[in-house]
């Protein structure tokens, strides 16, 4: 069966892909259909974008298409950059930017005021609309510097405590056993196997 993933983001597709090699689907992303549509990130939480991402793109494929949106929360910035994620420093999407922007925000606090977690929302539509929506989430703190060159966006500074080191230094094998969007694709890996069975039943 074909899944077509509604982003553009190499770096996710190739996560999404790593983490869902068991289900033995056909995956190709946005990339591969330059004439879709543009959607607007505009919901206020994840799930919200993840499931408009999922339905907009559906409903002009005909394929089952999985919808993501993630993002980073840090308790002492009262949730932020959250579904602002992506573009924190500004219009210009910069990984880096980004990174020393949330730097300079904690300057000065102790590890313990650094706490923070990915969330990834995960929705899986078809012709016929959405079929369903889940959540991962995945704890840490924010380190004191950058830290390794693995991963995207802000994993040179997730510091998962107990290992001491961020997701730029783990690197893929223990994050993908780990990470927000592990959680949430193991969630929506259940609803693609019921959809699949459905599908050969009718
Ligand atoms: P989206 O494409 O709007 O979902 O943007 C998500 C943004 O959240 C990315 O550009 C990153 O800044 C951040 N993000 C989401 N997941 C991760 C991750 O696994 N590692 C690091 N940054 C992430």
């Amino acid at each position: 069966m074909r899944l077509i993933v509604a982003t553009k983001n190499k770096k996710k597709l190739q996560e999404i892909k790593d983490i869902l090699k068991g289900l033995k689907l056909q995956i190709s992303s946005l990339a591969d259909y330059p004439r879709a549509p543009r959607i607007v990130e505009n919901g206020k939480t994840f799930k919200e974008n993840a499931a408009k991402k999922a339905v907009k793109t559906a409903a002009v494929m005909n394929a089952l298409v999985l919808g993501e949106d993630s993002g980073l929360s840090i308790d002492a910035l009262g949730g932020a950059p959250g579904v602002y994620s992506a573009r924190f420093s500004g219009k210009a999407k910069s990984d880096l930017q980004n990174n020393l922007k949330v730097l300079r925000l904690l300057e000065g606090k102790p590890l313990p005021k650094r706490k923070a977690h990915y969330v990834c929302a995960v929705a899986l539509a078809d012709k016929d609309g959405l079929i369903g929506v889940v959540e991962g989430k995945c704890y840490g703190r924010i380190a004191f510097a950058q830290k390794g060159s693995h991963g995207f966006g802000y994993d040179p500074l997730f510091l998962i405590p107990g290992y001491g080191k961020t997701f730029g230094q783990l690197g893929e094998a223990i994050k993908h056993k780990m990470s927000h969007r592990f959680r949430a694709l193991s969630k929506a890996q259940k609803i693609i196997q019921k959809y699949i069975e459905k599908q050969r039943a009718s």
